[in-house]
């Protein structure tokens, strides 16, 4: 009986099991009721008196052992068991669904950039505010119609706290704190008390320029915007500067581009007029350097300001402003974008 034990113990460590079948074929080979280890405790029984001990000995350390070599073996099953299911090699592969830019980050990303290659930084400000930085610093006459209930959103009836109605707050934000040469872009969202239709929303979102220096002209600004046009539009788009008015430049100008869908011939985008406007501009008011502690003599500058959403509608042709606020899927997967 002992040869027989020794047998056993030389095949212990070559036992393998690959998967829970194996195992369970092993352990029922060796352990359970009618298995190797069982028959050989009975045989026990017939063993000389003199070989008692030695036999017994052998045959708990063999039981032992092979529970220790089973368990290893379970171990080893359970541990591949979890590796194999983190990664599974032999699963096809399937497309990850990549979400999209919304086309308003597009385009204030395009815009951004084109002024960066021209030297403008970026400056943000809050877009709760105060009557001063949205209105009085720029020269907003007290009685004047952008500050009715009927444009500004007030906060809690209080007069002096307001919405931004424009991104030009940023433009007084920055002077007060900064003397020139100052050249920033301030792309941000503004408010307005509007109805809601296809054409206007109560909130949207502008991009303002503004650029301070000594013998600043306006030969300066319409150089940039013709840059600015082209890189965004095309390099045969053409501009064109109408006289405006606003409060905080002198003179103030309105551009239109050459209608980039039907190039200048007329069309329902340009309403057969050949032209589209797209942002306000002129040469900053002396009086608003002044508000901001930057002296008038001897600085002068220009500044522009443009809505966003109406450069992406005419970009990309889209007709209702609301589209950009629903975030409808099959409208914004439209706008596939390299990251
Ligand atoms: N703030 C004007 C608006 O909201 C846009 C604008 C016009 C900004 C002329 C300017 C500017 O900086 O010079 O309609």
């Amino acid at each position: 009986m002992i040869d027989e034990i020794f047998k056993i113990f030389s095949e212990i460590n070559n036992l393998k099991a690959s998967n829970p079948e194996e195992f369970e074929a092993l352990r029922i080979k060796y352990l359970s009721k009618k298995g190797i280890i069982n028959s050989l405790m009975s045989e026990f029984r017939t063993v000389p008196p003199e070989q008692k001990k030695e036999v017994g000995q052998q045959l708990n350390k063999l039981k032992s052992t092979l529970q220790d070599r089973l368990n290893e073996l379970k171990e080893n099953i359970a541990e591949t068991d979890v590796q194999s299911k983190e990664i599974d090699l032999s699963r096809t592969s399937y497309p990850i669904p990549l979400g999209t830019r919304h086309p308003l980050s597009l385009i204030k990303e395009e815009i951004n950039s084109i002024f960066k290659r021209l030297g403008f930084s970026i400056a943000e400000g809050p877009e709760i505010e105060d009557d001063w930085h949205v209105f009085s610093s720029l020269n907003f006459a007290e009685d004047h119609p952008a500050r009715d209930m009927q444009d500004t959103f007030f906060i809690q009836r209080n007069p002096e706290v307001v919405l931004r109605t424009h991104t030009s707050s940023v433009q007084t934000r920055v002077m007060e704190k900064t003397q020139p040469p100052i050249r920033i872009i301030c792309p941000g969202r503004v408010y307005r008390n509007e109805a809601i239709s296809a054409r206007a929303h109560c909130f949207f979102h502008q991009i303002e320029g503004l650029y301070i220096d000594k013998n600043i002209s306006f030969a300066d600004l319409k150089q940039a915007l013709l840059f600015f046009t082209k890189e965004l539009f095309g390099k045969d788009t053409q501009i064109r500067l109408r006289p405006s008015y606003f409060p905080f430049t002198e003179p103030s100008a309105e551009m239109d581009i050459s209608c980039h869908i039907c190039g200048g011939k007329g069309c329902n985008i340009c309403k057969y007029t050949g032209w589209v406007e797209i942002l306000g501009c002129g040469m900053v008011d002396p009086a608003v350097l002044d508000n901001c502690g930057i002296d008038s003599n001897i600085y002068s500058g220009y500044a522009f300001g443009m809505g966003i959403e109406r450069i992406a509608m005419l970009k990309y042709q889209i007709n209702d402003i609301r589209l950009f606020f629903e975030n409808d899927v099959n409208f914004l997967n439209q706008f596939q974008s390299a990251f």
